[in-house]
């Protein structure tokens, strides 16, 4: 008789499978060991993976692609947010639907869990526009993907994120390392996280595909802990590729396990169950 027994390693926070033998303890394969230790429940909160709406996936072909991409990554939800930003990207919600249905039907295979959010470019009548509905908040909750422009002053932020606050909404600051001026003062971010605000970053800036700068400030606000979201945004199947796997690997290696679990798992999942109360 053997006993299989899970436990966290102390030292690298990482689940260990260990056999019970011969009256003693051992350690099971590297192999095997590193298979249990593989995430599999992963989310991607941030992508253009909806099929001819934006300038992501251009077609249900490589929507799909991209969904297997996800899958083999270890991600098992994705919020599907394609762009709204007035003057360039206001595909009509019919058509949105219509993809979502579509996509929803085609990807059954997949097994992925699929819900339909927005990245929402900042305007002055955002939270008008989510509370008639004319635009989707992430999976139905009160979360929102908020995007700027990179040159954005602080000011506005500030205001568009009180602004969202005061109407019940979380906003998620999308892809924070792009707003220069935001990321030059980590005083203002801790004081808007204060507020209610949340912060995503890229995968792919997180593994340096930005440069060295752009992943040096990612670092830091990891450490500061001022970083609740990971997103792929994902657009195609050969430059802006889904990175999760690869971003849960390596945040595992300079983050640990349980912080990496948070980030890419624990923080998403509250999206699916603070649903919008309106
Ligand atoms: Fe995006």
């Amino acid at each position: 008789m053997f006993e299989i027994i899970e436990k966290l390693s102390e030292e690298n926070q990482s689940l260990e499978i260990w056999c019970s033998v011969d009256n003693g303890l051992r350690l099971l394969s590297e192999r095997m060991r590193k298979g249990w230790q593989r995430m599999n429940d992963l989310f991607d909160i941030h992508c253009h993976i909806l099929p001819c709406v934006d300038d992501g996936a251009k077609s249900m072909e490589m929507a799909l692609q991209l969904l297997r991409m996800e899958w083999q990554d270890g991600v098992r939800t994705v919020i599907l947010t394609p762009h709204y930003r007035l003057g360039m990207f206001e595909t009509s919600m019919e058509r949105i639907w219509d993809a979502y249905d579509e996509l929803l039907y085609r990807a059954r295979g997949i097994g992925m869990d699929l819900h339909l959010g927005c990245e929402f470019h900042a305007n002055m009548d955002m939270a008008d526009t989510l509370e008639a509905r004319e635009r989707p908040t992430m999976a139905g909750s009160n979360y929102v993907l908020c995007e700027f422009s990179e040159s954005s002053d602080l000011a506005f932020i500030q205001e568009r994120g009180y602004h969202l606050i005061s109407r019940g909404f979380i906003p998620i600051f999308a892809h924070i390392e792009r707003y220069t001026k935001l990321t030059e003062d980590f005083d203002l971010i801790a004081e808007l996280v204060d507020m209610g605000c949340r912060m995503q970053v890229n995968a792919g800036s997180i593994l340096g595909k930005d440069g060295a700068a752009t992943k040096k400030f990612c670092r830091k606000l990891i450490k500061e802990d001022l970083l609740h979201f990971i997103g792929s945004d994902a657009h195609d199947v050969k430059t802006r590729i889904p990175l999760i796997g690869s971003c849960s690997e390596y945040l595992k290696k300079k983050a640990g396990r349980v912080y990496t679990g948070k980030i890419l798992r624990d923080n998403p999942s509250m999206i699916l169950t603070e649903k919008y109360r309106r």
